[in-house]
């Protein structure tokens, strides 16, 4: 493995020439008799991660240092080494952002292990960094697909309400999209940086929803053996995503209601009063509004929830969204599976718009996954389709329009039906088992005369 780069700034070249030939072992490093060098020699090599300089120099200090290297916006850690004298200017240092102070004499064993702890905190920093924009490209509004009017409005609104704090309740059928939007919303928020936290409402049982929810405290009941918080505060400062939110209990319904009117709860078991900035995206595949009117879901909660509505529409509503999301997830189940897949053809492209899809847009997701994985070739066909897209009921809904093969085959079929009943064309659309007025029709397609 290629070994981290340290810069040792002081000026007793002593000290220097000894700090590096201890560390030359694990690290390549450099020196600097001042600042000024210092700065010098990090703007020449690219590789430094840490400079570990004295605070008391002449000319320019460890903090005018640590501000200089501030200012060329590397990200390098810093550690400081400190007299008696200088501790305070230290602990100074580290307020203004550098990583830690090592005191005089330098104890070898403490400077090893600060220079791993630094190497380790720099790299899980510029990963965290990496992590979060990675999933903020991931949740990027033109990550919900579709050119339909209704998806376009969807991520209209969204870009709209996402750097609000407004309450948002998103309802749709099972699979349509919803936790994406969810996702979206918090991810373009202004609190994007602050944490997101989700919560099935339909996972648990009432009991332990409401302490999961609201937290509890030490001994609030057997089993509570210490204090534990609850996700509203988890959420403090950021987002909590409330899933099947129609399937809330009444009791909790009542103590989440208080909390959208005063920002306000108590932990299980406990009194004292706890206040969070927590902004709330509920969702729920029912019909709130029925559960509303049925007694089952509270007015005043539905009320508070939806500030800000959003119904994303079932995907047989919006077929014309099919393809661009077939050609995403084709894409990107392509790269998964390591296959060599660049589309898919009018056959399969023509079962696929003409089923109704209720599991929405996780059914075709599963279902071009599955055909991702079994195609031989270099497109999707109808042969890789599961079975219940390609099954004849399926087909026949495609008879109406129906492409070469199944045309061929539907035209042998009636014909020899005709053959067999001597031409009887009510005998034989009974063996048929459609209509006489389809037979005609159907004769008509075919340019056969009846
Ligand atoms: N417009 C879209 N474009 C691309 N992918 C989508 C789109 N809508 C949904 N998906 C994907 O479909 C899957 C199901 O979406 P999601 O989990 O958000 O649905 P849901 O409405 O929350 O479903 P459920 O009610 O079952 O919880 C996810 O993997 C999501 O990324
Ligand atoms: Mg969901």
């Amino acid at each position: 493995m290629l070994q981290p780069s340290v810069l040792i700034v002081d000026d007793e070249t002593a000290v220097r020439e000894n700090l590096a030939k201890y560390l030359s072992s694990d690290y390549i490093t450099y020196t600097a008799s001042n600042g000024s060098d210092a700065i010098k020699i990090i703007e020449e090599n690219s590789d430094i991660e840490v400079v570990l300089s004295d605070m008391k120099m002449p000319e320019m200090d460890g903090i005018e240092l640590l501000d200089t290297i501030q200012g060329t916006g590397k990200d390098i850690v810093t550690i400081f080494v400190t007299g008696f004298s200088t501790i305070e200017s230290a602990v100074n240092a580290m307020r203004k952002g550098a990583y830690d102070y090592l005191t005089k004499p330098i104890d070898l064993n403490k400077l090893e292990i600060t220079l791993k702890n630094a190497i380790e905190h720099k790299k899980l920093k510029s990963e965290n960094i990496l992590l979060r924009q990675q999933i903020r490209e991931k949740f990027d509004a033109t990550t919900l697909i579709g050119n339909s009017a209704k998806i376009k409005e969807i991520i209209d609104l969204v870009k709209r309400v996402a750097s609000t704090r407004a309450t948002i309740l998103i309802q749709g059928e099972s699979g349509t999209g919803k936790e994406l939007v969810a996702n979206i919303i918090h991810y373009n928020s202004s609190v994007v940086d602050g944490p997101f936290i989700k919560v099935n409402c339909s996972a648990l049982a009432e009991g332990v929803l409401e302490s999961e929810l609201f937290g509890h405290e030490k001994g609030a009941f057997t089993g509570a053996l210490y204090m534990k918080k609850g996700r509203f505060e988890l959420a403090d400062g950021g987002t909590l995503f409330l899933d099947e939110i129609g399937d809330l209990p009444p009791s909790i319904q009542v103590k989440l209601l208080r909390f959208l009117q005063e920002s306000e709860f108590e932990r299980v078991g406990g009194t004292k009063t706890l206040k969070v900035d927590v902004r709330i995206i509920s969702a729920t595949n029912k019909d709130l509004e029925k559960l509303v009117t049925e007694e089952k879901f509270r007015d005043d909660l539905f009320y508070r929830l939806n500030v800000v509505s959003v119904e994303v529409p079932p995907l047989r509503e919006r077929k014309e969204d099919i393809p661009p999301i077939i050609n995403y997830h084709l894409n990107k189940f392509a790269e998964i599976h390591n296959k060599k897949i660049s589309g898919i053809s009018k056959d399969a492209m023509k079962l696929i718009k003409s089923y109704s899809w209720p599991g929405n847009i996780r059914e075709l997701m599963n279902c071009i996954e599955s055909a991702v994985v079994v195609s031989v070739g270099d497109t999707v066909t109808a042969n890789s389709l599961p079975p219940f897209l390609t099954s004849s009921k399926t087909s026949k809904l495609l008879s109406s329009q129906p492409d070469d093969k199944l045309f061929e085959i539907e035209k042998k079929a009636i014909l020899d039906a005709l053959e067999k009943t001597n031409g009887n064309k009510a005998e034989a659309s009974r063996v048929l088992g459609i209509g006489l007025r389809t037979l005609y029709r159907k004769l008509k397609q075919y340019n056969v005369k009846g």
